[in-house]
């Protein structure tokens, strides 16, 4: 985890790490987006059966050994994103925000930290929903699986550059 490594990105975001306190919004943020937006997707019953995954209380054990990094603005929580090793994972930006650069400047946050730390390819296992947003930022699917929670994901890699 990084600690005090708060950042000011371009949209005026501050980028900083998780902390159990968060969970209440997280788990809020996280729960919108999957009825609202990855309902297109899938099926109600498939998005019901991932929400207690995103539950308040399972948060920090889910986040633990994970670099996080939520958006804020204004000091509300409008995204989030994880860096487990060498995976990206849990990318969620609140539906009143989508479109504009949240999602990416919380990637470029990740995948700085990624290349600190010597990883030299990055996978994502991606929702259906998220795919082009992916290929956006240079992720390109090797598989397609099916997770027996989560459903149909995209597994997609990126090698990173010397420098971001
Ligand atoms: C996927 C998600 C995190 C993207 O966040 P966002 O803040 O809206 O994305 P950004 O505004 O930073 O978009 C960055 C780029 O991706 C593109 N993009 C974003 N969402 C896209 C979509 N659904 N389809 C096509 N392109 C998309 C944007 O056009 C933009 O391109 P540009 O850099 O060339 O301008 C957000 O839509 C989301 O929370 N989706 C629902 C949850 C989800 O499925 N998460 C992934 C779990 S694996």
């Amino acid at each position: 985890m990084l600690e005090n490594n708060h950042q000011r990105s371009r949209l005026d975001l501050v980028i900083r790490p998780f902390t159990p306190e968060d969970a209440p919004q997280v788990s809020e943020l996280i729960c919108r987006c999957l009825r609202e937006v990855n309902i297109q997707d899938y099926t109600s019953e498939q998005i019901e059966r991932m929400i207690p995954g995103f539950s308040p209380d399972t948060l920090p054990a889910r986040f633990a050994g994970c670099d996080t990094a939520l958006a804020l603005l204004n000091n509300t929580i409008i995204g989030i994103g994880l860096l487990a090793t060498n995976e990206i994972r849990t990318m969620f930006v609140s539906p009143d925000h989508h479109g504009h650069g949240v999602g990416k400047s919380i990637m470029q946050y990740l995948e700085r930290l990624a290349l600190q730390r010597g990883v030299p390819e990055l996978i994502v296992f991606s929702s259906v929903t998220a795919r082009d947003f992916y290929a956006s930022q240079g992720y390109h699917i090797v598989e397609t699986t099916e997770h027996p929670i989560a459903g149909t994901r995209y597994k997609a890699v990126k090698s990173l550059p010397a420098s971001l």
